[in-house]
C-alpha cells in the first residue's frame, strides 16, 4: 500500500514537472511606469496563458542590461522607455529583427522609428517633453511661474528643479538630445551647465522628479508632459508647461531581445502590445502617451502634440551608438562634474 502511494506520488510529480516545462514563460523587461507595466503583464497573462516576469528599470539602465546578458540573454522582450537606447541596441545587434503583422496598423512615426532600426524595434507610443510645477510651492516661495526653458536656469530657481541622470533615464537622455538640437551642441551644453546650478537632485527615473514635485519634494520637475499630467490626474497640485521655445519629444520603442529563449512568446506579445484594444487601455494605468495604433483612443487629458511647438528630433542620429555615447560621456565630464 505503501509502495502504490509512493509511486501515486511520484508519478504526479513527474505529470507537474512536465506540465511546467510545457507551460509558455516570457521575461519582459518594462521601460514604462510601474502601473502600466503591470497591467501590460497581467493582461498578456490573461489573454494568452503565458506567465510574464516583468522588471521595471529605466532606459538606459534596460540597455546596459541587455548588453551585460549578451551573450546569455535573460529577457525576451523589451517593451517601453525612450527609443533611443532601443535604436542603439538595434544597431548593435542586441535585439532581433522582427515585423509584426500589425505594423500596417501603425501611424507613421512607429514605422519610421522600425525602418530607422532595421525592423529591430517598433514605436509604441509618443510624448512631448517638458516640465511640471507645483503651484502652491512656487506660491509659497514666491516664484514666478516658468514658461521657457531659459527660465529654468534663472537664479531664482537654485535647487528648487529635478531631472533623471541621462546615464540612467532615457527621460534625461531625450532632454540633453533635445538642447543640442534646439540650441546646437555648443549652446545647449552651457544650458545643461547652467541648468546645473539648479539642479538639487539627479534621480534614476525619469519620472520620479514630477513625483517628488507632487509630493511636495522640489518644485519643478523636467520631465515628459504626459507624466506631469498624470500626477495631476492623481490629485497633485502640479501644472505641466510646454517650453516656449519648442520641444523635443520620445517614441517609446518596443525590441525582442537577440537569442530570446521563449522567441514565440516573445513575438506573441509584440503583436498584442501593438493591438488598438492593448494601447487604448494606458488610459487606465493612468499613462497619457500617445498610442501608436491609428485606432486606439487616448484619454482626453493627454497632452494634444499638435498644439505643441516640437523639433524635429534626428532618432536616428541622437539613438546612434556612438552619438549617444559621445553625449553621454560629455555630460559626464563637463555638466556631472561640475560644483553647484
Ligand atoms: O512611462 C513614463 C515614461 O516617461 C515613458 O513615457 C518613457 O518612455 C519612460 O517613462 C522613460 O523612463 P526613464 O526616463 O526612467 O528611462
Amino acid at each position: 500500500m505503501k509502495r502504490h502511494l509512493y509511486s501515486v506520488a511520484i508519478a504526479a510529480l513527474l505529470a507537474s514537472a512536465a506540465g511546467a516545462a510545457n507551460a509558455e514563460n516570457l521575461t519582459v523587461y518594462c521601460g514604462a511606469d510601474e502601473t502600466w507595466c503591470q497591467q501590460m503583464a497581467r493582461g498578456f497573462e490573461e489573454a494568452t496563458g503565458i506567465t510574464v516576469d516583468m522588471t521595471r528599470k529605466s532606459a538606459g539602465e534596460i540597455y546596459a542590461q541587455i548588453k551585460a546578458e549578451a551573450a546569455n540573454p535573460k529577457g525576451d522582450v523589451w517593451w517601453a522607455g525612450t527609443g533611443d537606447p532601443h535604436l542603439q541596441a538595434a544597431e548593435e545587434g542586441l535585439t532581433e529583427e522582427y515585423t509584426s503583422p500589425r505594423e500596417g496598423e501603425l501611424l507613421d512615426w512607429a514605422v519610421k522609428q522600425a525602418e530607422a532600426g532595421q525592423h529591430r524595434t517598433v514605436g509604441v507610443y509618443s510624448g512631448a517633453l517638458g516640465f511640471g510645477y507645483n503651484k502652491d510651492l512656487l506660491a509659497k516661495n514666491n516664484l514666478p511661474e516658468p514658461k521657457c526653458w531659459a527660465d529654468l536656469t534663472k537664479p531664482e530657481y537654485k535647487g528648487q528643479v529635478q531631472i533623471a541622470n541621462p546615464n540612467s533615464s532615457g527621460t534625461a537622455y531625450n532632454t540633453l538630445a533635445t538642447m543640442v538640437q534646439l540650441f546646437g551642441e555648443e549652446k545647449g551644453f552651457e544650458y545643461m551647465k547652467a541648468l546645473h546650478k539648479n539642479i538639487n537632485q539627479y534621480t534614476k527615473s525619469g519620472s520620479a522628479p514630477i513625483k517628488a514635485a507632487g509630493l511636495g519634494e522640489t518644485t519643478i520637475g523636467i520631465v515628459f508632459m504626459h507624466d506631469a499630467v498624470a500626477q495631476t490626474a492623481a490629485g497633485f497640485p502640479i501644472v505641466t508647461v510646454a517650453p516656449c521655445e519648442g520641444t523635443g519629444y520620445e517614441i517609446g520603442s518596443m525590441s525582442i531581445i537577440k537569442g530570446a529563449r521563449n522567441l514565440d512568446a516573445a513575438k506573441k506579445y509584440y503583436d498584442w502590445a501593438l493591438s488598438a484594444e492593448v494601447q487604448s487601455k494606458a488610459q487606465e494605468a493612468k499613462s497619457f502617451q500617445l498610442p501608436s495604433n491609428k485606432s486606439a483612443t487616448q484619454s482626453p487629458l493627454a497632452p494634444d502634440l499638435s498644439t505643441i511647438k516640437l523639433i524635429d528630433y534626428d532618432f536616428k542620429k541622437y539613438g546612434s551608438s556612438e552619438e549617444r555615447k559621445r553625449l553621454l560621456k560629455k555630460w559626464d565630464d563637463e555638466v556631472a562634474s561640475l560644483p553647484q
